[in-house]
């Protein structure tokens, strides 16, 4: 599996605060059964002219660390920005970091208000050659009111990241059912763990939210999340993702009735 939105990088953001903490969270990622992740720290933390040479730099020395620790993970360099209008002209800067040295940006957005220019911010990264993924829009509230917002982006190009830890209730209820929502329409394409910290529920775990994942549209779609689609979008292929299926009535009803009971 790829874990294509992590904060493993030490001591560049809000995520992993130093070597230890970044080592205990690859351990949790390989046992939970990811081998490559992208680190993706927020971009505006990222120090110094030059943020593809910074995170390069980090991502090296963090691998020299992991393999010393005979920790089998492969780290890539990437980043997480927060769109700006001004945005696609750090693309023409050089200033952005895209995901493992693809031409895939991981993009995010408020999640309290939706900017009014943000349609139009990742139409000109996509028109100068950027594949964008956006980053857990089952957490933006404009987006938990109206799927119709994701639809539009998703129609023009836009690949969709849902947290696994939405699934589970770890961002609350309304972020669970639009992550859910978003998943048995075909709105999200890809599963990431977003990960800040080595134990709770901000650890680089995935399994719980696959299994979600799979009573909701099927073994072959939850899989794909984690496995052939981060492959097809780094190698810049089409997804080719499997249709969604839903769970028939009948496990539904069971679902409802075990539910139930077990309250
Ligand atoms: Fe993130």
């Amino acid at each position: 599996m790829k874990d294509l939105h992590c904060h493993l990088l030490p001591g560049v953001d809000d995520g992993a605060e130093r070597l230890d903490d970044a080592l205990a969270m690859a351990r949790v990622a390989v046992a939970e059964g990811i081998q490559e992740i992208v680190a993706t720290p927020h971009a505006h933390l990222v120090s110094g002219d030059d943020p593809r040479a910074e995170v390069g730099r980090r991502v090296a020395e963090l691998q020299a660390a992991l393999d010393t620790a005979g920790i089998p993970l492969v780290v890539w360099p990437g980043s997480e920005i927060f769109l700006e209008p001004d945005t696609p002209q750090r693309w023409d800067a050089g200033l952005l970091v895209p995901l493992a040295n693809s031409s895939v940006l991981l993009v995010e957005t408020s999640f309290h208000e939706y900017p009014h220019y943000v349609p139009e911010v990742i139409f000109q990264l996509q028109a100068r050659g950027a594949r964008i993924l956006l980053a857990h829009p089952e957490r933006y509230v404009a987006f938990q009111r109206d799927l119709s917002l994701l639809e539009g982006l998703v129609a023009r190009g836009v690949v969709a990241q849902v947290t696994a830890g939405s699934l589970l209730g770890v961002f609350g209820k309304a972020a669970k059912q639009a992550a859910e929502a978003m998943l048995q329409r075909g709105l999200v394409h890809l599963l990431a763990t977003d990960a800040h910290r080595p134990v709770g529920n901000r650890a680089p775990a995935v399994q719980a939210a696959l299994a979600r994942a799979a009573a909701l549209v099927g073994e072959a779609r939850a899989h794909a999340l984690v496995e052939a689609a981060p492959r097809a979008l780094l190698a810049g292929e089409p997804l080719d993702l499997p249709p969604v299926v839903a769970p028939s009535n009948g496990w539904a009803f069971w679902r409802r009735w075990a539910v139930g009971a077990g309250r």
